[in-house]
C-alpha cells in the first residue's frame, strides 16, 4: 500500500478544518437563525454550545483520526479491534456524506448562479426584478441542475487531486481569501448607519429572549457548523502526523468557524438595518433580501460580488471535506485510485443532488414520508444521522478509548481542570445534548 498521505503543514490542516466547519452554514444559516431568534440571546447561546458541546467533539474525532490514521470505518477497528461494532459510526458517516452533500451542492449551485449574475451586474442594474431571481431559479429545471453541475464538478477535481495537492492547495488559496472578503465587507459594514445597531443585536442579549427552541437550535447550529458527527473532522485529523497539540489547534479551528459567523452576522444585519428591513426573514434572507439592497448602495456592485465569491469560497471548501470522507475510505479499503474514487463517489452523490435540485419544480410531486427529496436528504442528515453519529463518537471517546485517550489527547501537557473539564464534556455533557438534538429531531421528522 502507497505511503499515507499527510498536510504538509500544522498550517495546512488548520486552514483546511476551517474550510470544512466555515460554509454555508456560518454565512447562510447562522445569520438568519439570529435574526428569527432575536440575536443576543441566541448569539450567547450558541457561543455556549460550541464551547461545551462542539469543541469536545471536534477534540474527539480530530484524535480518533490522528491515532488511527484510517478512513472513518476503519479508524474504528483501529483503535478498538477488527470488525469492532464502533465500525457502524464509519458506515453512518459515508451515508450522511453522501446525503449532505447532495442538497449541500444544490445550494453551492445557487451561490454560483448568484454570483454569476452579480459579476454580469444583473443584481445591481436599476430595473433588474431581484427579488425574483431565486423563485425563477426554482422554476427552471435547467439552470438548477446546470449550476449544480458545476459546483460538484469542481469539488471532484479538487479531491481527485489528492490530499497536499488539492484539497490542501485549494484551501491555502481560498481560505485567505475568503478571510480577505469577508474583512472587506466589515469595513464597508462599519460605515453604514446599520452597523452600531446590528452590534448591539448580535451582542447585548437580552434574557426574555432565551427559551428552549432557541437553545436547541444553537446546539444543532453549533454541532453543523463545526462540521461533526459525520467523520469529516476523523478523516482530516487522519492526514495529521503525531505530535501536534490536537486541543490547541482544534481550538483555533473553532475560533476561527465562530469568528466567521460573527462577522457574517454584523455584515448582514449592518445590511438589513441600514434599510430598516425586518431582521426575521428566515432562511431568504440571503438569496432575496439581501440582493435586493445591494441594488440600493452606493457601490453595490463591488458589495455584491465580494459577498457571493466569499459564500462560493464557504461552501466549495466545506463540499471538498465531505466527499474526501467517502473518497478516503474507498481509496483505502479498495485500493482505487483517487482520480476515479473521486469521479465515481462524485458521479453518485451528484445524482442524488439531481433528484433534489429537481424536488423544486419537476419532481415537485415526489413525496417520501410527506418529504420532497432535497427536504428529505436535509431533514434526514441534520435530525437523525448527524447527531446519531456525534452521540456514538463521543461516547466512543469518552468511554470506550476513555480516560487514557482524553489524557493522550493532551500528551500529558495541559491544566488538569482542562483535562477533566474535557473528559466530563465527551462523556456526559456533549452525548446528552446532542441525544436531546437526536430525540427532538426525530420528533420532528415524524410529525
Ligand atoms: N460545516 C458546514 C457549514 O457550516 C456544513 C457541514 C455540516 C459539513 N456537516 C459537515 C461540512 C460535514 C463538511 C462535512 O456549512
Amino acid at each position: 500500500m502507497a505511503a499515507r498521505a499527510h498536510w504538509t503543514s500544522r498550517l495546512g490542516f488548520i486552514l483546511a478544518a476551517a474550510g470544512s466547519a466555515v460554509g454555508l452554514g456560518n454565512i447562510w444559516k447562522f445569520p438568519y437563525m439570529t435574526g428569527e431568534n432575536g440575536g443576543g440571546a441566541f448569539v450567547l447561546v450558541y457561543l455556549l454550545c460550541v464551547l461545551g458541546v462542539g469543541l469536545p467533539i471536534l477534540i474527539a474525532e480530530v484524535y480518533i483520526g490522528r491515532e488511527s490514521q484510517r478512513n472513518v470505518v476503519q479508524a474504528f477497528e483501529a483503535l478498538d479491534r477488527p470488525r469492532s461494532p464502533w465500525m457502524v459510526t464509519g458506515w453512518l458517516g459515508l451515508v450522511t456524506a453522501f446525503l449532505i452533500l447532495s442538497f449541500y451542492s444544490v445550494v453551492g449551485g445557487w451561490v454560483l448562479h448568484f454570483l454569476s449574475k452579480a459579476l454580469l451586474g444583473q443584481l445591481t442594474s436599476r430595473d433588474a426584478a431581484v427579488g425574483g431571481y431565486l423563485e425563477q431559479l426554482f422554476h427552471s429545471p435547467g439552470a438548477m441542475v446546470f449550476w449544480h453541475t458545476a459546483f460538484m464538478a469542481l469539488t471532484v477535481v479538487i479531491v481527485a487531486r489528492g490530499v497536499a495537492g488539492g484539497i490542501e492547495r485549494a484551501n491555502r488559496i481560498m481560505m485567505p481569501a475568503l478571510f480577505l472578503l469577508l474583512l472587506f465587507l466589515v469595513v464597508r459594514a462599519f460605515g453604514m448607519p446599520g452597523f452600531a445597531p446590528a452590534v448591539t443585536f448580535l451582542f447585548s442579549p437580552r434574557l426574555e429572549d432565551l427559551t428552549w427552541s432557541a437553545g436547541l437550535q444553537a446546539a444543532g447550529q453549533a454541532f453543523f457548523s463545526l462540521s461533526l458527527g459525520m467523520g469529516a473532522m476523523i478523516t482530516y485529523g487522519s492526514y495529521l502526523k503525531q505530535g501536534e497539540s490536537i486541543p490547541r489547534i482544534t481550538a483555533v479551528v473553532a475560533v476561527m468557524d465562530t469568528v466567521v459567523s460573527l462577522l457574517a452576522g454584523v455584515v448582514v444585519f449592518s445590511v438589513v438595518f441600514t434599510f430598516g428591513q425586518e431582521p426575521a426573514a428566515g432562511p431568504t434572507l440571503m438569496f432575496v433580501n439581501l440582493p435586493l439592497l445591494f441594488q440600493q448602495m452606493t457601490g453595490g456592485y463591488l458589495v455584491a460580488v465580494a459577498f457571493f465569491l466569499l459564500i462560493a469560497f464557504a461552501a466549495l471548501t466545506s463540499a471538498i471535506s465531505l466527499l474526501e470522507v467517502v473518497v478516503a475510505y474507498a481509496d483505502e479499503v479498495h485500493g482505487w485510485p483517487r482520480p476515479r474514487t473521486a469521479l465515481l463517489m462524485g458521479a453518485a452523490i451528484y445524482a442524488l443532488g439531481v433528484l433534489a435540485a429537481l424536488s423544486f419544480n419537476v419532481l415537485g410531486d415526489v413525496k417520501v414520508a410527506g418529504h420532497n427529496f432535497f427536504d428529505l436528504f436535509d431533514d434526514v442528515s441534520s435530525n437523525l444521522t448527524l447527531p446519531l453519529g456525534g452521540v456514538l463518537i463521543a461516547v466512543f471517546y469518552g468511554w470506550v478509548l476513555g480516560r487514557d485517550a482524553v489524557l493522550r489527547t493532551f500528551d500529558g501537557r495541559g491544566p488538569r481542570v482542562l483535562r477533566e473539564g474535557l473528559l466530563w464534556a465527551v462523556r456526559v455533557l456533549a452525548p446528552a445534548a446532542v441525544a436531546y438534538l437526536l430525540v427532538k429531531g426525530l420528533a420532528g421528522l415524524w410529525a
